[in-house]
C-alpha cells in the first residue's frame, strides 16, 4: 500500500475564465487570470492511497462518497497513469482510493473543485512519481483547478493546440512579489450554488453574444494590462480592471438565456459599498471580485484592511455567514505526508 495526503487552497480569479471551446478536454475560450491562496485557510487536502487490495477506484468527498466514474475523475486518472508508465512506477498499475475534504463551503462558488482536483492530481502524481507540469492534467478535472497548482499570481493560458497540450498554467509572479496583497472572502451564503459553473458556461456559449464580444474583443487586451498591473504592482489599475472583470462576468451570465443570477442583494450592496469608498479615498483602494455564487472577494493592500474591516462589520453586522481574512498567499499545493 503506498499514499500521499496533498493540500491545495483555492484561487481567486482576476480575470475570468467562463466558456470552453472543447468540453471534453476542457479548453477554454480565452486566457484567465488569478491569485493562488495561502495553503493555512480555503483549501482541499486529499488524500489518495494505491493498494493491490482495491479492485475499483473510490472517491469519498467531505466523508460522502461519491460517483467515481465520473468521465473527468477517469480522464485525470488515465492521463497521469500514461505519464506514470513512462517513469516505471510500480503504483501506476494499482486503484485508488481518494478521501477529499474542504475546509470551506463546498460548491457555493468558492472555487472548491480547482482546489479539490489541483490537490487530487498532485496527490496521484507524487504517488505515482510523475514529474514535471501537472497543469494540464488538473485542468481536465476542473478548468480552473490548473491554475491551483501554482502559487502566486497565474495566468492559465487558453493555447492553440487542438489536443490541449498548450492549455497550461504559467507564473505571471510569486506570492512574494506583492506582500502587502490581502483577501478578504465575505461569506454571503455558504449553500450550495444553483447552477453550476459548468452547466451555467455551456448555456452561455450557446445563448450569449455578448461572452462572444467578450473574448474575443475585451479579455486579450485586459489580459495583457492586468498582466503589467501585478508585475508593476499597480493597485489602482489592478482593482479597475478586476471589478471590470468581474462585473462583465456577471452580466454575460445576465445575458444568456435563460439568465443566471449569481450576485444577489447584498452582494451588489457590497459592491456599492467599496465604490462609496473608493471614491472618498480618491482612488481605488479595494477591489471586489465574484465567481459562480454570491461571495465576495475583495482585494486590498494590508495597510487598508482595518478601516475595510470595520466598515464591513457595521454595513452587515447579520447579513454575512462569516468573513474570511487571508493574510498572505505564498504557496502552492504542497505534499504533507507520503509514504511510498
Ligand atoms: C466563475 O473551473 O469550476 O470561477 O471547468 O466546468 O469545472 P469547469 O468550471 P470551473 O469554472 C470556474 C468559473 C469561475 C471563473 C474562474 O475561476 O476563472
Amino acid at each position: 500500500m503506498a499514499f500521499v495526503t496533498c493540500i491545495a487552497p483555492v484561487n481567486i480569479a482576476v480575470i475570468k475564465y467562463w466558456g470552453k471551446r472543447n468540453e471534453e478536454l476542457i479548453l477554454p475560450l480565452n486566457d484567465s487570470i488569478s491569485c493562488t491562496l495561502s495553503t493555512e485557510q480555503m483549501c482541499a487536502r486529499t488524500t489518495v492511497v494505491a493498494s493491490t487490495r482495491y479492485n475499483e477506484n473510490k472517491f469519498w468527498l467531505n466523508g460522502k462518497e461519491e460517483n467515481s466514474n465520473s468521465p473527468r475523475l477517469i480522464n485525470c486518472i488515465k492521463d497521469i497513469k500514461e505519464k506514470a508508465e513512462k517513469v516505471e512506477s510500480e503504483a501506476s498499475k494499482l486503484n485508488v482510493h481518494i478521501c477529499s475534504e474542504n475546509n470551506f463551503p463546498t460548491a457555493a462558488g468558492l472555487a472548491s473543485s480547482a482546489a479539490g482536483y489541483a490537490a487530487l492530481i498532485a496527490g496521484l502524481a507524487s504517488l505515482y512519481g510523475v514529474k514535471g507540469d501537472i497543469s494540464a492534467i488538473a485542468r481536465k478535472g476542473s478548468g480552473s483547478a490548473c491554475r491551483s497548482v501554482l502559487g502566486g499570481w497565474v495566468r492559465w493560458h487558453k493555447g492553440e493546440l487542438a489536443d490541449g497540450s498548450d492549455s497550461i498554467a504559467t507564473e505571471i509572479a510569486p506570492a512574494s512579489h506583492w506582500p502587502e496583497m490581502r483577501i478578504l472572502i465575505l461569506v454571503v451564503n455558504d449553500a450550495r450554488k444553483k447552477h453550476s459553473s459548468t452547466s451555467g458556461m455551456k448555456q452561455s456559449v450557446k445563448t450569449s453574444a455578448f461572452l462572444k464580444y467578450r473574448v474575443e474583443k475585451i479579455v486579450p487586451e485586459r489580459t495583457d494590462q492586468m498582466v503589467k498591473a501585478i508585475k508593476t504592482k499597480d493597485f489602482e489599475t489592478f482593482a479597475k480592471l478586476t471589478m471590470q472583470d468581474s462585473n462583465q462576468f456577471h452580466s454575460t451570465c445576465l445575458d444568456t438565456y435563460p439568465p443566471i443570477h449569481y450576485m444577489n442583494d447584498t452582494s451588489h450592496a457590497i459592491c456599492d459599498l467599496v465604490h462609496a469608498y473608493n471614491n472618498i479615498k480618491g482612488c481605488n483602494k479595494v477591489a471586489y471580485t465574484f465567481d459562480a455564487g454570491p461571495n465576495a472577494c475583495l482585494y486590498m493592500l494590508e495597510q487598508d484592511v482595518p478601516e475595510f474591516f470595520t466598515l464591513i462589520m457595521n454595513v452587515f453586522p447579520s447579513d454575512l455567514d462569516s468573513v474570511e481574512y487571508v493574510k498572505g498567499m505564498p504557496l502552492k499545493v504542497s505534499v504533507l505526508s507520503e509514504q511510498l
